[in-house]
């Protein structure tokens, strides 16, 4: 997406200053159609035969853009032309647009530049950015191996229903962290993390992010597997670098996904190199000086906690747990709204299709909306004429995806019944008994 070329670019925001502008919105699609960006043409497409389904034009672009009809023609085939020029035709440039150093002059005309930044992203660049130092001071362990994402724009608003989630949130973690007097006052330390733990695909990872964007905080998100895996032999270092640019960049959040990939309690773990990595992370958890960690917030997530070590949960550590269900009902909606947003939709039945989608994960849910949307695609090509998804292709789909959370569930009905050590999996016992598996 970032690395979309300028006319497309700007076509966009003047899309997004005219929303309802239908000829406007044909032309960016065309525009992605002819930069072979084919599903964001064909998003483009729907919401405009929303607005206007009789508009033949429209349906036309659809249909090219489902069909692939102008995945990549060669570049000078500018599309029929609609209002604006085409993108053939380059803005007049300089003829110092400076082309590197190497390789043939460009052919007398050819813009450089757009070439560049349509192929940004496939790409590699030719030089990375900061070259390697004799002394290997450079090397990928370095921090700008981490990706740290700037305060981002999703707040816990906008996580759908999961009005219990919220509230553990904000109690456990956010109202002590916001609150600076409230914290000096009461003397509650700032340290100690927050482990999610529940079935794959039900928003941990959404909820970490919408926590930082709560915090005004940075987000370091980082796999542990990532940790473990990046340069074989380096993990301790990995770990410390991580924690190092997560101060640098404090306020900060630290998104530690699959947690337990740190294999397992640290009595069963194999491999020294392993152990030492535990025992990093314990070393940044505790930060070694005295405020070492102030406003570097600790978030971690795992689908099987019961295989994280004991040691990562001690207090002043992940100390809290909070558990991550499947979706409620308006979490599914949030989600199925969010899904269907710039689909080509008719009577569809929000509620009916909240009841009938019970126990599907967001990551299920997802696919739902995907399946539902291909059949209408597909049948759209098969006849040639475009129509929307409807309640069937939705209830359809539905029906066809199993809850992908059964397996987890299975698994956790054998810890809650046998290993609910310290209550710590009271929470789900409660969920259990109550949806009947216990
Ligand atoms: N309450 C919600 N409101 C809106 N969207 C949600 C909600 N819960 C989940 N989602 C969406 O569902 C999808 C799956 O969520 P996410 O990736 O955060 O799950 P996860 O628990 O981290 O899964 P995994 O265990 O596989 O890492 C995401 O696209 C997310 O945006
Ligand atoms: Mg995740």
């Amino acid at each position: 997406m970032s690395a979309e070329s300028p006319l497309i670019h700007s076509m966009r925001s003047a899309v997004a200053a005219a929303p309802d502008d239908v000829p406007l919105r044909l032309h960016l699609a065309e525009l992605l159609l002819t930069a072979g960006c084919d599903d964001a043409a064909v998003s483009e497409a729907a919401v405009a035969l929303q607005q206007a389904p009789g508009d033949s034009q429209a349906r036309e672009v659809m249909l090219r853009a489902l069909t692939g009809a102008a995945t990549s023609p060669p570049r000078e085939a500018a599309p029929p032309a609609p209002p604006a020029p085409p993108q053939a035709a380059p803005p007049a440039q300089p003829p110092t647009t400076t082309s590197p150093a190497t390789g043939p002059a460009p052919a007398p005309g050819f813009d450089w530049k757009a070439a560049q930044d349509q192929v940004g992203d496939i790409v590699p660049p030719r030089f990375v950015e900061a070259p390697l130092a004799v002394d290997g001071s450079g090397d990928p362990g370095d921090a700008a191996a981490w990706d740290v994402e700037r305060p981002g724009t999703v707040r816990l608003a906008d996580v759908g229903g999961m009005q219990q989630v919220k509230e553990r949130l904000e109690a456990a973690f956010l109202a002590p962290l916001r609150n600076p007097e409230l914290r000096r006052l009461y003397g509650k330390s700032l340290r100690g993390g927050l482990l999610l733990y529940g079935p794959p695909g039900c928003g941990k990872t959404f909820i970490a992010r919408a926590v930082a964007g709560e915090l005004g905080a940075s987000f370091l998100s980082v796999s542990v597997t990532d940790v473990l895996d990046m340069w074989i032999g380096n993990s301790e270092r990995n770990m410390h670098e991580l924690f190092q640019t997560a101060r640098r960049q404090a306020p900060c959040v630290v998104f530690l996904d699959e947690l337990d990939a740190l294999g397992g309690k640290r009595s069963r773990t194999q491999s020294a190199g392993m152990r030492n990595t535990v025992n990093q992370l314990l070393t940044e958890l505790d930060g070694v000086e005295a405020d070492a960690n102030e406003g570097v917030f600790v978030l971690a997530a795992t689908n099987v906690p019961w295989d994280v070590d004991v040691a990562l949960r001690r207090p002043g550590r992940l100390d809290r747990t909070l558990l991550v269900l499947p979706p409620d009902a308006p979490a599914r909606e949030a989600i199925l709204r969010y899904h269907l947003r710039e689909r080509p939709i008719e009577n569809v039945d929000l509620g009916k299709l909240v009841k009938a989608t019970d126990g599907l994960s967001g990551a299920d849910l997802a696919h739902v909306c995907e399946g539902a949307a291909e059949h209408a695609l597909l049948d759209s090509a098969r006849t040639g004429t475009v129509r929307m998804i409807g309640m069937p292709d939705l209830l359809a789909a539905a029906g066809q995806v199993a809850p992908s959370t059964e397996p987890w569930f299975a698994a956790a009905r054998n810890v809650a019944m046998y290993a609910n050590d310290g209550g710590m999996y009271d929470d789900l016992v409660a969920y259990l008994k109550k949806k009947r598996k216990l």
